[in-house]
């Protein structure tokens, strides 16, 4: 135990960006690195949480009406910062998180076109102010996402099917996020080969780790 907060990063992106393989090497960095982190995904991260998501996610007979959607992936998102996020945060853990709120923004907000004033009150109900401290957006064209997402050759799940305007609207709206949090936001062209994509990654984290590291050693 000590008593410095830890540190929260999430990556961003529609489908097949490179969320999971970039995840996998950005936790191996950490490792090597010595930093104490817990890696976690949304919607899920507990079980509670995790149930929510089988049913956002499954096809099944019934379609939540649009709101019930934002409503399930903010709920979701309550169980997941009260019983793991804050928890680690607080603990001096770092949290590497598969998506977070900036996908409502895109999916809920851009893709359904559900009402942006209304995801900023949930935000700030759920959230009272916490924000990742960086946010990676692995960025590029739909028609290369969707390849790459026929090549992993698995099933699509119930957003994984939408056309390609849904898709088109998701990565406009997280443009538009990232515009507006310049801070906190870092774009990654993702479209390149995996080495180019990771040097773009260190790049990025490097001001994250150095001041973590200066504050270890004081
Ligand atoms: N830079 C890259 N170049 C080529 N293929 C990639 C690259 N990054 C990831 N992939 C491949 O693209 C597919 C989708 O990647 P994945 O990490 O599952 O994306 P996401 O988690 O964002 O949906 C996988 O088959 C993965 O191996
Ligand atoms: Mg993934």
């Amino acid at each position: 135990m000590n008593n410095r907060h830890g540190r929260f990063i999430t990556l961003e992106g529609g489908e097949g960006v490179g969320k999971t393989t970039n995840l996998n090497w950005l936790c191996e960095q950490l490792t090597t690195a010595g930093i104490p982190f817990i890696r976690t995904r949304e919607p899920g991260g507990t079980p509670l949480a995790e149930a929510i998501r089988g049913l956002l996610l499954n096809r099944g007979d019934e379609t939540p009406a649009d709101i019930t959607e934002l409503l399930l992936m903010f709920a979701a998102r309550a169980q997941h910062l009260a019983r793991v996020i804050q928890p680690a945060l607080n603990a001096g853990q770092w949290v590497v998180c598969d998506r977070f709120t900036d996908a409502t923004y895109a999916y809920q907000g851009g893709g359904r076109g559900q009402d942006q004033q209304v995801i900023e009150q949930l935000e700030s109900l759920v959230q009272q102010g916490l924000e990742p401290d960086l946010t990676l957006l692995l960025d590029m064209p739909v028609e290369l996402a969707s390849q790459r997402v026929d090549q992993r050759g698995q099933q699509r799940d119930r957003f994984e099917q939408e056309q390609q305007a849904f898709f088109q609207r998701v990565r406009d709206a997280y443009l538009q996020r990232a515009l507006e949090h310049p801070l906190r936001f870092r774009v990654v062209d993702a479209s390149l080969a995996l080495p180019q994509v990771q040097a773009q990654l260190t790049e990025y984290l490097q001001p994250l780790l150095s001041e973590w590291m200066n504050e270890v050693s004081d």
